[in-house]
């Protein structure tokens, strides 16, 4: 899909890289550059770097890298066109007319209206049909009112196999289209049949008001307690947040995090707008980070059993990690906020919020677990793992407050506390270190088992030299390509990234070499912004091209490649080598 350039460069100038990453990632600023911790890799220390003057980053850890355009495509798992529609979106440009009938975004579209359809569907079925009777008594036993049924426009699937596929055929959906959304499978027979039977149905919505996936609760505990779309073009559980259409418009810069789509919708319908939960997986850091742009502060109210504990444990870690303060609801005599809220009322829940303790304070009480305090030996071994949980802790002066707090309460000295502390995160920064060094040096191994690199490395690095040298002086293109052609290129990527380049050029469409982004893949911008980033302080001249030139053309003769041949042609290439030596 071809944008024209001057759009492209208008988007790219009103989506400034550092404005657009810093709604994912906390930015160091570093005159000219900034610098972060790359949101495609898990790391302790920042190796994504950001250039300003060209508008691009790149991972030297990962090897991620690109333009603002190719950092949508990734962090948004995105198409391209998807991703200039949401740059185009974020600073109020129009699209231009053509790029609308791409062939994806067209199934996008198509998904995002079955889905839509077929929530009115089992909507329509639960609120005004015979079908619907089970669903309403299901939803009034869980005593969810009309209003919050409307609301979350919740659902009844019928108990049939095509009650839903003969409703969508009607009104001109095609069985692909059914089965892209998630919404039917394909039976042996070749038909279509309903994945949601005896259902009651909970729609995703996205923060477009799109209906993107469901949730289907079985009634009488047939089959799985839920099933969950999966990922579909439109959809990522990862990256979704049930009832965060609601959430985000509330006021409060809070976030209650709950469970399960009941307990987010009871929570809602007891007066609490901000409320989200995953949907069916733990959290991620997708999530996490989604969360922060909306709410400095996350009480976290997992059901009470030992899997909510655990996962309450995991969310905290995640959390922190963005920069997001975490609180711990404590619900005695309720296994999960639905059935607290039922049982005490919301004005009761509310006390919960407001009194909800620090999640340190929640971790510190677990470390009494299977000990007998009174003792000596379990004061001490309760004390030592107090000590690992304040090393997690990430400012000073809270770590001093609590500090603080343990030493009184155990009547012992607080400045030991805190030594015993920093020695224990000294301890770790070491280890994370080396095993940074690890993940880089594996890294680096990859990089050097890059088949094109490795089995042709002459070759190679002359071919780098000549796109960085045909970048930076794209009016010696004719001179260059008069010498040699795309095909002579040894290595795949390479090749193209020099075709694409000489046509562009001559189409007087090439302004830098992050400009091919229409062409590459966002895993293929990466390496070309590599080369980008290598090349900005090496200079080569003309001289140094012709040598790169005669070591491409004077291989490209022998550049049978072994992996290709057939074991006849092998035995002869072999014997052939043999011959001349
Ligand atoms: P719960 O079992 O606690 O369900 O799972 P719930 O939503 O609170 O429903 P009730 O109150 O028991 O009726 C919590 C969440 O885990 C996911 C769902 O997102 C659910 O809301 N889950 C659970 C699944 O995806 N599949 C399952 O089989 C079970
Ligand atoms: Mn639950």
């Amino acid at each position: 899909m071809a944008f024209p350039e001057l759009f492209i460069q208008e988007l790219k100038q009103n989506n400034p890289i550092d404005s657009v990453m810093s709604s994912y990632v906390s930015l160091i600023r570093r005159g000219r550059s900034c610098v972060c911790l790359c949101p495609f890799h898990s790391e302790k220390s920042p190796s994504c770097t950001l250039y300003l003057e060209n508008n691009s980053f790149y991972c030297f850890g990962c090897g991620a890298g690109g333009d603002v355009i190719t950092f949508v495509m990734k962090i948004e798992n995105l198409g391209y066109v998807e991703a200039i529609k949401f740059l185009a979106e974020r600073a109020g440009m129009a699209m231009p007319e053509d790029a609308k009938n791409n062939e994806s975004s067209r199934l996008k579209s198509r998904i995002l209206e079955i889905n839509r359809t077929a929530a009115r569907f089992f909507f329509d079925t639960l609120t005004r049909s015979t079908d619907g009777e089970k669903g309403r008594r299901y939803f009034a036993e869980r005593q969810l009112s009309a209003a919050t049924i409307t609301k979350y426009g919740l659902g009844y699937a019928p108990n049939g196999w095509y009650s839903l596929s003969n409703y969508l055929r009607s009104k001109g959906f095609s069985d692909e289209e059914m089965i892209s959304a998630f919404l039917c499978g394909r039976g042996k027979n070749g038909g279509v049949f309903d994945l949601f039977r005896d259902r009651v149905m909970f729609p995703i919505i996205d923060l477009r008001g799109n209906v993107v996936a469901f949730g289907g609760r079985t009634i009488d505990g047939d089959g799985p307690k839920y099933i969950n779309s999966s990922d579909t073009p439109v959809f990522q559980k990862g990256r979704n947040l049930f009832s965060l259409n609601f959430a985000k418009k509330s006021e409060e810069k809070r976030l209650i995090l709950a469970e399960g789509y009941m307990d987010v919708i009871a929570i809602n319908q007891a007066g609490f707008e901000n409320v989200v939960a995953t949907l069916g997986t733990a959290l991620t850091q997708e999530q996490a980070r989604i969360m922060s742009q909306y709410a400095d502060e996350i009480i976290i109210a997992y059901d009470s059993d030992g899997a909510g504990q655990n996962a309450t444990h995991k969310a905290i870690n995640l959390l922190s990690e963005v920069g997001l303060r975490t609180k711990i609801i404590h619900m005695e005599g309720a296994k999960d906020p639905d059935e607290y809220i039922k049982k005490f009322g919301a004005l009761r829940f509310k006390q919960l919020l407001d009194k909800s303790g620090s999640a340190i304070e929640f971790e510190l009480e677990k470390c009494r677990a299977g000990l007998d305090t009174e003792t000596d030996d379990g004061k001490i071994e309760y004390l030592k793992r107090c000590v690992n949980v304040l090393a997690d802790i990430t400012s000073p002066i809270e770590r001093e407050v609590y500090a603080g707090r343990l030493a009184e309460a155990n009547r012992v000295n607080k400045e030991m506390i805190i030594q015993q502390v920093n020695g224990t995160i000294k301890k770790r920064i070491n280890k994370s270190k080396s095993k940074e060094w690890t993940e880089i040096r594996t890294f680096q191994k990859q990089m050097r088992s890059n088949p094109d690199s490795y089995r042709k490395p002459k070759e190679y690095k002359a071919e780098i030299g000549i796109i960085s040298y045909l970048a930076a002086n794209p009016d010696e293109a004719d001179y260059i390509s008069s010498k040699i052609a795309p095909e002579q290129f040894a290595t795949d990527l390479n090749k193209k990234i020099y075709a694409v380049m000489l046509e562009k050029i001559k189409n007087s469409e090439f302004s830098d070499i992050l400009s091919l982004q229409s062409e590459f893949t966002a895993d293929e911008m990466g390496k070309i912004t590599e080369i980008e980033v290598n090349s900005k302080d090496v200079n080569i001249n003309k001289t140094a091209v012709d040598d790169f030139i005669n070591i491409l053309v004077s291989s490209a003769d022998n550049s049978a490649d072994i992996k290709d041949m057939s074991n006849d042609e092998f035995l002869k290439y072999f014997q052939n080598l043999k011959s001349k030596k």
